[in-house]
């Protein structure tokens, strides 16, 4: 099998993760880019990336760049492209594109430009044309036009890989599985002593946890992947890579994760029970004012409720955790993301402070190191910032 060159894409901050993973999988030439990094790989690869990644949203697959000029040049260049040897008639297909160039208004029109060169491409060739779904195409097509840069890719996921099959429910303010895994990364957790996540919501951090200590990939979850509709696909080839994939059984690690809502709790019973991690995820309803997990040496990892604007019960609720952490965590690694305004209120000094973004709010991921005997945090005065 010949080599190929791929690109995952990420959010902003998790590209250094993503790329730690790429070299654990096997990847060859992982090179971070903005929001995403390349890799090549042959097919198996191709598969494997987008089974095993906890980190990558997609995995596009280029197949033409070049340089425009007009909008018309991308038509013809479009229209001369073999697309009948990637989909057919039958299929249905949907654009994505993401267009920074004057010689486009807006990526809209873009879009239109390639889906028309596509459509005339296959009346020419066999009279007919394939239709446009752009709800669940069976072919996704990424097109990124940067000024005269115009590059073309499959996108072999389809819908994004941080859909993983298991969050049958969610609460009001979910963390998208991506992050929840990017998160567990950075925090350096060791994947064998207790994670505990004191307010889970739907779950998505003590499951993704469970998961990768596991060794339990998306892929067990998740069936749907785009390129399972390319006319390339290879059932042989995918086979074989699932099977080297396959979880060993190993002494199980156990994670902790509590919330003030039954509902909450719940749900996030119900999706690690899909994600096929229930057993292995005690679940119970507490208020992180009562909680007292008597660890010997606890690692936390959660995000507390938090708004845009910081209330005034937002700073006695970020106090309150800060207070319950000094008084009842000594010995603890603490990781916490929310706004930098509401972590101020917590009252303790980060040993690392790492800039996140989650959707389009900036947040702050911090490390909060306890230890005994003086009940207060010792100030790392080397605040690692990124
Ligand atoms: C931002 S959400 C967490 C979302 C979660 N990471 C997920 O993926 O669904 C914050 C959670 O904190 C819970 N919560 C609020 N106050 C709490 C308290 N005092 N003790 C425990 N949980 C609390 C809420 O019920 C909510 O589920």
């Amino acid at each position: 099998m010949t080599n190929q060159q791929y690109t995952a894409t990420t959010m902003a901050g998790l590209e250094e993760v993503l790329a730690q993973e790429l070299i654990e999988i096997g990847a060859d030439e992982v090179q971070i880019g903005r929001r995403s990094v390349y890799f090549s790989g042959d097919l198996k690869m191709l598969y494997k990336a987008n089974y095993c990644l906890r980190t990558a949203l997609r995995i596009l697959v280029p197949i033409d760049a070049y340089k425009i000029h007009s909008a018309d040049d991308l038509y013809q260049r479009g229209k001369n492209f073999k697309w009948e040897e990637l989909f057919g008639v039958e299929q249905t297909f949907a654009i994505q594109s993401i267009v920074f160039s004057d010689l486009f208004n807006n990526s809209m029109y873009a879009s239109l430009k390639l889906k028309d060169a596509i459509v005339d491409r296959f009346r020419y060739k066999f009279g007919d044309r394939p239709s446009v779904n752009s709800k669940n195409p069976d072919i996704l097509i990424n097109l990124h036009i940067s000024n005269e840069y115009c590059t073309i890719s499959l996108d072999s996921s389809g819908e994004s890989l941080h859909k993983r099959g298991y969050r049958l429910d969610q609460n009001e303010a979910p963390m998208s599985e991506v992050l929840a895994a990017g998160l567990i990364r950075l925090s350096g957790w060791d994947r064998q002593s207790e994670l505990i996540d004191p307010m889970c919501g739907s779950g998505t951090i003590a499951i993704e946890a469970a998961m990768l200590a596991n060794g339990i990939y998306p892929g067990n979850v998740r069936k749907n992947f785009a390129f399972k509709n390319w006319r390339t696909y290879n059932p042989g080839i995918f086979k074989r890579m699932e099977e080297e994939v396959q979880p060993v059984s190993k002494q199980p690690v156990k994670i902790l994760a509590s919330d003030i809502l039954r509902r909450n709790i719940d749900i996030a019973s119900k999706n690690a029970d899909e994600a096929g991690v229930g057993s292995l995820i005690d679940f119970k309803v507490s208020d992180f004012k009562l909680l007292d997990p008597a660890l010997e040496k606890p690692f936390l990892l959660f995000n507390p409720p938090y708004g845009e604007r910081l209330s005034s019960d937002d700073t006695n609720f970020y106090s309150m955790i800060g207070e319950r952490l000094k008084h009842h965590y000594t010995n603890a690694t603490v990781w916490i993301i929310s706004t930098a305004q509401c972590l101020k209120s917590i009252g303790l000094r980060p040993s690392k402070k790492i800039t996140i973004l989650n959707g389009s709010l900036e947040c702050s991921f911090r490390k909060y190191e306890l230890y005994s005997g003086s009940k207060k945090i010792i100030a790392d005065d080397n605040v690692s910032k990124e």
